[in-house]
């Protein structure tokens, strides 16, 4: 082995990253499925993912940490996560904030939208801990936020919210502990109370290649529901 692979930070290196996936493997295989069988199927495939990722001790990629201007609201979230059913993975997030690199995703986005909404990868293609099989990482929205229709190609995704309240296309109000299931090309449209911020983790699972470059894009305005 060379000097340089040597020098290579791993996960194993970072225990702060380590017991942040711990926590958020804890939701996937403890937490109910609510008797649904696609998302016992969907949690099924991010525990999976999630602990040979761990198991094979990956890398971590160096990325700059990156602020927005939601994330001065990212405190509260976190306070009110603590205090919270998700306190365990409130708490592990708070260890490794300095080192998030929060940002938007999308080519073109609104100036009210810039404002209110980032999100931060934790682990996946492009890091902080790599995998191709998986992403997992944080979205964080300010009160008062409509984020737009929008649904992901070839990507399943699930929400766990961490604090904060907030509906999907007006069909309820989720709470801390909630378990949201989009399955590849669902539409969905997020709004957030007006009181707090809202945290949600997240987990997407889709081809290796899709995930590698998900070309995020948000629904044409007429196919608004
Ligand atoms: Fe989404």
């Amino acid at each position: 082995m060379t000097e340089q692979l040597q020098q290579t930070p791993r996960l194993m290196d970072q225990p702060n990253w380590v017991y942040l996936l711990r926590e958020i493997d804890s939701l996937y295989r403890f937490w109910s499925d609510g008797g649904s069988v696609p998302i016992r199927s969907h949690r099924k495939r991010v525990r999976d993912r999630l602990s040979a990722a761990i198991a094979q001790n990956p890398v971590l990629i160096d990325r700059p940490a990156m602020q927005k201007p939601v994330t001065a609201h990212f405190a509260r979230a976190l306070d009110l996560g603590e205090r919270g059913a998700m306190q365990g993975i409130a708490r592990a997030l708070r260890e490794v904030r300095d080192d998030l690199t929060w940002e938007y995703g999308y080519e073109k986005v609104t100036r009210s939208l810039s404002q209110k909404y980032a999100y931060c990868e934790i682990l996946g293609p492009q890091g902080p801990v790599y995998c191709e099989t998986l992403i997992l990482g944080f979205v964080l929205f300010a009160p008062n936020t409509t984020y737009p229709q929008h649904s992901h190609q070839e990507i399943e995704e699930s929400y766990i919210s961490v604090a904060g309240a907030w509906s999907e296309n007006n069909s309820a109000v989720y709470a801390p502990g909630s378990l949201i299931f989009n399955r590849p090309a669902d539409e969905h449209r997020i709004t957030t109370g007006d009181r707090d911020p809202c945290l949600l983790a997240y987990a997407w699972v889709g081809p290796n290649a899709r995930l590698a470059s998900p070309q995020m894009k948000l629904s044409a305005p007429r196919k608004a529901k």
